[in-house]
């Protein structure tokens, strides 16, 4: 099924004056869908607004032509959500919450939630612990599952908020693979502050600073205008500070501890700079670096 999620003009502004939210607009469809941005850009805020956990102060959310805050019930009962804070009631196990949570989803068939469980349990991997209990898994395991349990019922859309940080290298492929998987015939929203992630996974993304979003496409459309624009050049340590006074700086990278400046310009400022080929990271610094210095 094709399924939409169209968000417009929305606005969160919490308690003590903090705008999380400033005039959000997106449209989603099926695939993976990133939202970069740095901790504190209101990804969070946004993520809990779309699964209808709390209230915006304005604008619209519509899944498939439905209103979600007349109707929520209709987006609720296809979502999936793995908060970026999931925890879980010491002393039950992986097998037993699953169930519960399954029982709560309204997987009222026995049988068929049991097979449910099971069979979610072996795609994030984790039959050999279905009688561990869950309060004791490792960070890796505990993403795998909290993944198990967004997919209980076969939700048409999935929003997972930072399911990679605090990860190892290998929990954190093992995870980004599992998810790649489950995003075909579904929404699948991921936030994350690395880069990486989304470059590996997404069709497309956003990146919001501010409760703003400053930047939104497929990875090849925010990497395409950098090309021809970003250069490179040796320098010294004493020397970062007028590079950054001149040009728009968007990575100082120490190689060997020297410093390499990489900045943006539309044309080659002088023989010494070496050209560079762009990356989702360049287009990511680059919104962070308003109005570019040319
Ligand atoms: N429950 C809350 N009450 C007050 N301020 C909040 C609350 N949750 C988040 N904020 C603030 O809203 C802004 C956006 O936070 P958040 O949505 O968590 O961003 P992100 O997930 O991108 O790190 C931050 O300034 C944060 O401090
Ligand atoms: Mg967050």
């Amino acid at each position: 099924m094709d399924n939409y999620l169209q968000v417009e003009n929305l606005y969160k502004t919490y308690p003590g004056g903090v705008q999380a939210l400033r005039g959000i607009s997106l449209t989603l469809q099926n695939g993976m869908f990133g939202l970069l941005g740095p901790n504190g850009a209101g990804k969070s805020t946004l993520m809990r607004t779309l699964a209808t956990l709390q209230p915006s102060d304005s604008g619209s959310i519509f899944f498939n032509g439905i209103n979600t805050l007349e109707h929520p019930q209709y987006l609720r009962q296809r979502l999936g959500f793995l908060p970026q804070e999931f925890g879980v009631y010491p002393g039950i196990t992986a097998v037993e919450l699953l169930d519960y949570i399954g029982i709560l989803k309204g997987l009222i068939h026995h049988k068929q939630r049991r097979n449910q469980v099971e069979k979610l349990l072996a795609m994030t991997n984790l039959t050999a612990h279905r009688r561990q209990y869950v309060h004791t898994f490792s960070g890796g395991m505990l993403r795998r599952f909290g993944i198990a349990q967004a997919l209980l019922g076969a939700p048409q859309i999935i929003i997972v908020d930072e399911p990679t940080a605090g990860l190892d290298p290998e929990e954190r492929n093992r995870f980004l693979n599992l998810l790649s998987e489950i995003g075909q015939d579904r929404i699948v929203l991921l936030s994350t502050h690395i880069v990486e992630d989304v470059e590996r996974l997404c069709q497309q993304l956003a990146i919001v600073h501010d409760g703003q979003l400053v930047a939104e496409g497929s990875p090849a459309d925010l990497i395409q205008p950098l090309h021809g624009c970003l250069w490179q050049k040796r320098v010294t340590p004493a020397q970062v500070d007028s590079f950054v006074a001149r040009y728009t700086v968007l990575q100082v990278l120490l190689i060997g501890g020297q410093p390499n400046v990489i900045i943006y310009h539309p044309t080659q400022p002088d023989s010494a700079f070496l050209p560079v080929s762009p990356t989702l990271e360049h287009a990511y610094f680059l919104t962070r670096q308003t109005p570019a210095k040319v």
